[in-house]
């Protein structure tokens, strides 16, 4: 991305100085140790790093699932951490889609019902909401799935229902622990596919963590993560040439 047309997005993220520890005393972890970052309206950010860097917590402090210790956030204008819980509960709901990497599916409920329960918590009749998490699970290539409860069905096809039902709301973030660790080349690469088509409009981000090389390509910006802190590069130099090139 040219400087030019950065400046002509919006940012939607803003984090100054975030540190983030967990326990006290003896057991202290300074999990995130100040990061700062900005991230654009519009753009697919894929984040990566080794294990134990601080990917996870720093995807659930911009969801409003924890809250940092010190320092800045705005995410689409608002600081979630300094909600009262009960706003921050619907704050979350409202404007977050977050696909977890354990998926956290509902044993007893069917494919479309599971990805259907951010619409039915917001009171859409269950009906249309099924009707409609059908429509995202048809998209991610799981049409005839719909049915199935989650213990018919592989890794990969769980996952998937993890991430339509991230997807099924229209959140203006949506945020991706792992998404493609399930699935085949072929099938991650749908799935990329229908998470850059969420992120590339205006108003909208989606932070996707991951250790899959294969998928980097398709980031507009990759933040590399290290101990707590975060270092921009430019897509061009985080990624090595392909073989032949
Ligand atoms: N709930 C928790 N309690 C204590 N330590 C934690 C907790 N969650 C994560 N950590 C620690 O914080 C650090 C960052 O963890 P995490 O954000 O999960 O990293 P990543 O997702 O990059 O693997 C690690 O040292 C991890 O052990
Ligand atoms: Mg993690």
């Amino acid at each position: 991305m040219t400087a030019a047309s950065a400046s002509l997005r919006s940012v939607a993220i803003r984090c100054e100085a975030v540190t983030k520890h967990y326990g006290s005393g003896e057991t202290r972890i300074a999990a995130l140790r100040g990061v700062d970052l900005a991230i654009d309206e519009g753009c697919m950010t894929m984040l990566v790093g080794p294990s134990g860097c601080g990917k996870t917590t720093l995807i659930s402090i911009l969801s409003g699932i924890l809250s940092q210790s010190s320092g800045e956030l705005s995410v689409f204008g608002t600081d979630p951490s300094r909600l009262p819980d009960g706003d921050r509960a619907e704050w979350r709901a409202a404007t977050v889609g977050f696909v977890f990497q354990q998926f956290n599916l509902l044993p007893t409920l069917t494919a479309a019902e599971n990805a259907a329960v951010p619409l039915l918590i917001r009171g859409t009749p269950w009906p249309d909401a099924v009707e409609i998490a059908c429509g995202h699970l048809s998209e991610l290539g799981m049409a005839e799935r719909c049915g199935s409860l989650p213990r018919e069905l592989s890794g990969g096809q769980q996952q998937r229902i993890a991430i339509a039902r991230a997807l099924v709301h229209d959140p203006r973030l949506l945020v991706c622990d792992e998404p493609t660790s399930a699935l085949d080349h072929e099938t991650g690469e749908r799935v990329i596919d229908v998470l850059r088509a969420a992120a590339l409009r205006s108003g909208r981000a989606v932070i996707v963590v991951t250790h899959d090389q294969r998928i980097l390509r398709h980031a507009d910006t990759i933040l590399r993560m290290d101990d707590g802190r975060i270092i921009v590069e430019p897509v061009s130099d985080a990624i090595p040439p392909a073989h032949g090139a």
